[in-house]
């Protein structure tokens, strides 16, 4: 088989984000633009040659044929075996899994995650390293370098293969295996929870709706939850995969998952709803006419872990990206453990996790996760949450407030103002970090500024440094305002304003989350300009 080295012209804008290269699939379909930021790749995991690799996607348009590139330019690289999901379909969860059961070099996952899918929509792709989870930092800078120069590429000259059929086949001295990529990660979920006291519930009449969204996550609940566990039929709702997510936004928030949130409404005879998102490491957990907070929801999950098989012997630490809800502290704090503060993004738990500081990790964006992998895990939470219905015998709804009770609460929200311009977003922000001097001290009515800073993050693990990410207000009371840029959008610029305030006695009934806070967003747009600067009079997006 031949082996061709194809001339090709660097692109510029092959700088990974918070998540991968993420880019609009017309930007992915231009000649050679996937083949360099690949070969960019398979320099720099120069440790991959000779090993396994692990490669699957969450089914969006543009995925087959990628992994057809892939896979040709694999070979040409000297990689010995991949491991690939049937019809190139796998959870991000999924391929964490894999590669440290098999002992992958690493893995490439083809996703844009929630973002929508088809033609006119995003893609995306992201390395994992061999101990399942993104690659760091200093990986993906030395990618993008790379794939500033590059001056060709590698490829083998071979024809597609068939991604359909479970089996083994070689292209070059490369060896393919096409597996199915449930089978796997539902035996790891039945060691970490328990089955049996789950598949009873069901039986004794226990009832809810999962909506994979048209994503990934709907082969691996189908085979989990209606097959093993026995749910009822039509338990999982939007099952099949497609190219589009049949034309939505596959992110599990209660805007874009409106028909799950129908379906739990307070007449409904379910008693639990969640959901996933495109690559299935997102959830939304839901109870009759009850919205869980993703922060409410690590905190719970750290507080009652103990109960379940896979964490019986406790959690070793937690962590939470900064501007998640400091609920989950007050948890550590009461179970005698460390409570880590890590930036945005997921690859900032790995250290922490490899070096068993922490057991549970979680952000405010809908993720969370454990040791079992090294990424968020979607389906992991329904099945934590389900496993902890299955042992307390109470509503979702009884759980959190029980919780609550014992721990005061944090009422939370995220403002998020899309596609605005990028230089007026940058402009913004310079102009936050200009002004944490004067805001030192500061009071807007009741509302005191204690500490400022720009968050900067020393790893505690290797000593790395991650400056510059967001702009942190604490106030006096344990309130917070953060500001920050998204690192995963695809156009323009995303400001994302994180409001927290801390309510110890709940009793005090204090009402609706947005009128809670409802001074703290008015200090928030005050203090950053927002509607001067961006000419937004209200965001985009609440969550
Ligand atoms: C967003 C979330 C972040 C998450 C990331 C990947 O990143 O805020 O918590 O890790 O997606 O799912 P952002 O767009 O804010 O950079
Ligand atoms: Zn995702």
């Amino acid at each position: 088989m031949n082996t061709n080295k194809i001339t090709t012209q660097a692109f510029n804008d092959q700088k990974p984000g918070t998540s991968g290269l993420r880019k609009k699939v017309k930007v992915f379909q231009q000649t050679n633009y996937l083949e360099n930021f690949v070969q960019s790749v398979f320099h720099v995991a120069e440790n991959i040659k000779g090993e396994t690799l692990v490669l699957g996607g969450d089914g969006r348009y543009y995925n087959k044929q990628a992994i057809q590139i892939i896979l040709k330019m694999a070979a040409a690289n000297g990689i010995a075996k991949v491991l690939v999901g049937q019809n190139g379909l796998l959870s991000t969860p999924a391929v964490s899994a894999l590669i440290r059961q098999h002992k992958a070099a690493g893995g490439i996952i083809l996703s844009a995650s929630h973002n929508p899918g088809g033609p006119n929509a995003d893609f995306g792709i992201k390395f994992n390293i061999n101990n399942g989870g993104p690659a760091p930092t200093p990986f993906t800078d030395a990618v993008y370098e790379y794939s500033q120069h590059i001056s060709s590429y590698d490829m083998v000259d071979s024809a597609d293969i068939d991604l359909d059929a479970l089996g083994q086949i070689n292209i070059g001295d490369m060896l393919v295996e096409i597996i199915d990529p449930v089978t796997e990660y539902a035996e790891l979920m039945s060691h970490l929870f328990d089955f049996n006291s789950i598949k009873a519930m069901f039986d004794s009449g226990f009832t809810m709706r999962f909506d994979a969204m048209h994503a990934i996550t709907g082969p691996y609940a189908m085979e989990i939850i209606e097959n093993i566990l026995g749910a009822e039929p039509g338990t999982v709702i939007n099952a099949e995969p497609l190219e589009d997510f049949g034309g939505g936004h596959p992110d599990p928030n209660l805007v874009h998952a409106h028909e799950l949130v129908s379906l739990l409404s307070n007449e409904s005879t379910h008693s639990f709803g969640a959901a996933s998102d495109g690559d299935g490491d997102r959830n939304m957990i839901i109870g009759k006419n009850f919205f869980v907070t993703p922060s409410d929801s690590l905190a719970i999950m750290a507080a009652n872990a103990h109960l379940l098989p896979g964490y019986k012997s406790g959690l070793s630490g937690v962590a939470r990206s900064m501007p998640t809800s400091a609920a989950v502290d007050r948890v550590a704090e009461k179970l005698g453990i460390e409570c880590y503060e890590t930036p945005t993004g997921w690859k900032f738990f790995g250290n922490l996790l490899d070096d068993n500081k922490i057991t549970l990790c979680g952000e405010e964006s809908f993720g969370s996760g454990s040791d079992h992998v090294r990424e968020k895990d979607g389906l992991w939470a329904v099945l934590f949450w389900l496993n902890l219905i299955a042992i307390k015998k109470q509503s979702v709804a009884k759980i959190v407030t029980d919780h609550w009770a014992h721990f005061g609460q944090n009422y939370y929200c995220r403002h998020d103002y899309e596609a605005i311009d990028s230089q007026i977003a940058d402009d913004l922000m310079l102009h936050l970090v200009n002004s944490l001097d004067d805001l030192q001290g500061q009071s807007f009515g009741n509302y005191r500024i204690e500490n400022c800073d720009n968050f900067s993050y020393t790893d505690p693990v290797d000593n790395s440094i991650s400056s510059n990410q967001g702009i942190r207000l604490l106030f006096s009371d344990g309130s917070r305002i953060v500001y920050r840029l998204s690192g995963t959008g695809t156009e323009g610029a995303t400001l994302r304003v994180y409001i927290e305030k801390f309510e110890a006695d709940v009793s005090q009934q204090n009402g609706e989350t947005q009128n809670v806070l409802s001074d703290l967003i008015e200090i928030a747009n005050n203090v950053a300009q927002i509607k001067t600067r961006t000419g937004r009079m209200d965001p985009d997006v609440i969550t």
